[in-house]
């Protein structure tokens, strides 16, 4: 192809189109801006006129031959992948088209329960039963951990007709499993194992960082460029290994993808593909430099604890990605998502979540020490201001064993009735609840709801977690399984 990592395809050949002023009698219909002012105040002059449809010179993401097609070459190499596919519908559909090209109806899928509600949106759209690993739970913090590689042996072995292992990798808080095992034990049982890496973009290119997902020797991969990878918001990438075929999975990702690509996401992806591949070893150094600095302060800064390396216990902790600057909060008497909210209320800081006991700052390549500065002398003040006794009486999240009744596509499709959530233990969920950020399904299509998850649901919404999944957008009715018997 004659390219290198210097050269960014689709940004190229949109930088040919804008200087060739073609009249265009094509969609999108605000015809670069002409058709909608308003817009072009908003976005400014250049990104309109680059907001463009398919057309011969600039290639067609769902049967890429030329730009998109080297574009996703480069990236492939970049990645250490056999094929990357260019993703426009965030990494919610390459999450989905990786569990899609794996498994189908009545097929079983082994991962732990704390995936993002995308791969469970997959298994409601194909049909496929979940088996779930328990992610062990840190019980100070009470933030789920890895799968240990014992516990999927055991399901391995329990469930040898299952179709592939998913693994998150790393979740939102930083923790790895040991995904080189799991792939092995997958591998040699006939399985696949896919990765969720919607946090894991800078595996692959910073130094001293858990093992990417491709490195390990994972199938397939979901990579969130657009989180640590710095490019547009909505833009990602869904990785390959050797053993699977990029026309199938091209056919899968045409089911559900839009035939109006944008260009501006895919642009963004190339640009940032090319930042990684030449500058992102040097970017990234710098980003854990700066939370190795945060966490260091805010350790010193007495009832905050920002976790790290400490935790790893070669088990259900293997390895721990210290770009990721967490904070538990429970000992200054404050639930995560309340020093969430007072951080942004009161000191204009938006972090990335806050759960029951812990919140989360995302730390990348657009963060300065000034920022970080603000950040610690934020938390500093919000103890003095707004700490309380640490009385043991804030609810740390606790991993509630799920109880899976009924496939996730059967429930969400079944004969159904809205009953008050206090009314619901016992009965069989037909919907997701979840808090957003993180977005890990506390209740999912085809769970036995408890007694403790209807606490644990009535707490989260005390505290102010913003809660999405149910019909019922004030998550006051939940919707159940008719009971037949
Ligand atoms: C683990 C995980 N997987 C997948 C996704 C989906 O990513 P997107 O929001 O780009 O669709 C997220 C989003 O936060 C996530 O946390």
């Amino acid at each position: 192809m004659g390219l290198s990592q210097e050269n960014a395809p689709i940004y190229e050949a949109l930088m040919e189109f804008e200087k060739k002023r073609i009249v265009p009698f094509d969609v999108p219909g605000h015809k670069r801006g002409r058709g909608n002012p308003e817009l072009v105040h908003l976005l400014g002059e250049k990104c309109v006129k680059l907001d463009v449809n398919s057309m011969k010179p600039l290639d067609n993401l769902c049967h890429p031959i030329s730009v998109i097609r080297d574009a996703e070459q480069l990236t492939a190499e970049a990645f250490g992948a056999a094929h990357a596919f260019l993703m426009v519908g965030g990494t919610t559909s390459a999450v989905q088209a990786m569990v899609l090209s794996t498994v189908k109806r009545g097929d079983k899928i082994i991962l732990p329960r704390n995936v993002h509600r995308s791969v469970m949106g997959a298994l409601v759209l194909c049909g496929a039963i979940p088996v779930y690993v328990d992610p062990a739970c840190d019980d100070r913090l009470g933030i789920p951990l890895g799968m240990r590689v014992s516990d999927v042996e055991r399901a391995i072995k329990a469930n040898p007709d299952a179709k592939a292992v998913l693994v998150n990798n790393p979740t939102y808080y930083g923790i790895c499993s040991d995904i080189r095992s799991i792939v092995k034990i997958a591998h040699d049982n006939g399985m696949l194992c896919l990765a969720d890496e919607a946090h894991g973009t800078h595996l692959y290119f910073g130094e001293n960082l858990p093992v990417s997902a491709m490195a390990a020797g994972a199938d397939i991969a979901a990579v969130s460029m657009h989180k640590s990878g710095g490019s547009l918001t909505q833009s990602s990438i869904l990785l390959i290994g050797p053993n699977v075929s990029e026309g199938y999975v091209r056919q899968i990702i045409n089911l559900t993808q839009t035939t109006s690509g944008s260009y501006l996401l895919m642009a963004s992806l190339d640009i940032s593909r090319r930042n990684l591949a030449l500058r992102g070893k040097e970017s990234f150094a710098e980003v854990v430099r700066l939370a190795e600095y945060a966490r260091k302060e805010i350790n010193d800064i007495p009832g905050y604890y920002a976790y790290s390396k400490e935790l790893i216990n070669n088990d259900s902790v293997f390895d721990f990605d210290t770009t990721k600057l967490a904070v538990n909060t429970l000992e200054i008497g404050l639930a995560g998502i309340e020093v969430y909210d007072i951080l942004r209320d009161e000191y204009d800081i938006q972090v990335e979540f806050g759960d029951l006991g812990n919140m989360l700052a995302y730390i990348s390549i657009g963060d300065r020490p000034r920022e970080i500065e603000r950040l610690v002398s934020a938390l500093a003040e919000i103890k003095r201001r707004f700490g309380k006794p640490d009385t043991g009486e804030l609810m740390s999240q606790e991993y509630i064993d799920p109880e899976v009744a009924v496939s996730p596509q059967e429930a969400f499709y079944a004969e159904k009735e809205a009953l008050p959530i206090a009314e619901t233990a016992g009965r069989i969920c037909s919907e997701f609840v979840m808090c957003y950020p993180p977005g890990i399904p506390i209740l999912a299509p085809g769970e036995r709801i408890t007694k403790q998850i209807i606490d644990y649901i009535e707490y989260a919404k005390e505290k102010g977690c913003s809660m999405t999944g149910p019909e019922d957008a004030e998550i006051n009715m939940l919707n159940v399984l008719i009971d037949k018997r």
